[in-house]
């Protein structure tokens, strides 16, 4: 994909998030917000019986780098096993998200990736 590909990729994540919502059942939940901002975003993962994210939403609100990266980490979260998710780091989420991201905006793309990670720690110790 071309660098302008990523770009409206990002855009179109952001106009149009998937996954937006809340899951009352969640197995998973946590929020976060950024410091820098006071943006926040709330993610909900459902599992299966074999231990896959079945569903997952998130909500929240922020810019259109933090938006998008919520909604493209919800697509790619679907289907995958908890040990997939735990692998999910910084890198992959720069990846998915294609384009420079400055040292000032990488709060914003990290912010759903650093909930993700708070709802895994928790749900570890029994909490939700
Ligand atoms: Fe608030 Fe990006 S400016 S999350």
């Amino acid at each position: 994909m071309s660098y302008e590909m990523y770009q409206e990729a990002i855009l179109d994540h952001y106009r149009n998030p998937r996954n937006f919502g809340e899951l009352k059942d969640a197995d998973i939940s946590a929020q976060g917000d950024n410091p820098l901002c006071g943006d926040e975003i709330a993610l909900y993962l459902k599992l299966n019986s074999d231990g896959e994210v079945e569903d997952v939403k998130f909500k929240g609100r922020g810019c259109a780098i933090s938006l998008a990266s919520a909604s493209m980490l919800t697509v790619a979260l679907k289907g995958k096993t908890l040990e997939e998710v735990e692998k999910i780091d910084k890198e992959r989420i720069l990846k998915i998200l294609g384009i420079l991201i400055s040292p000032v905006r990488l709060k914003c793309a990290i912010l759903p990736l650093e909930v993700l990670k708070v709802g895994l720690t928790a749900s570890k110790h029994g909490d939700k």
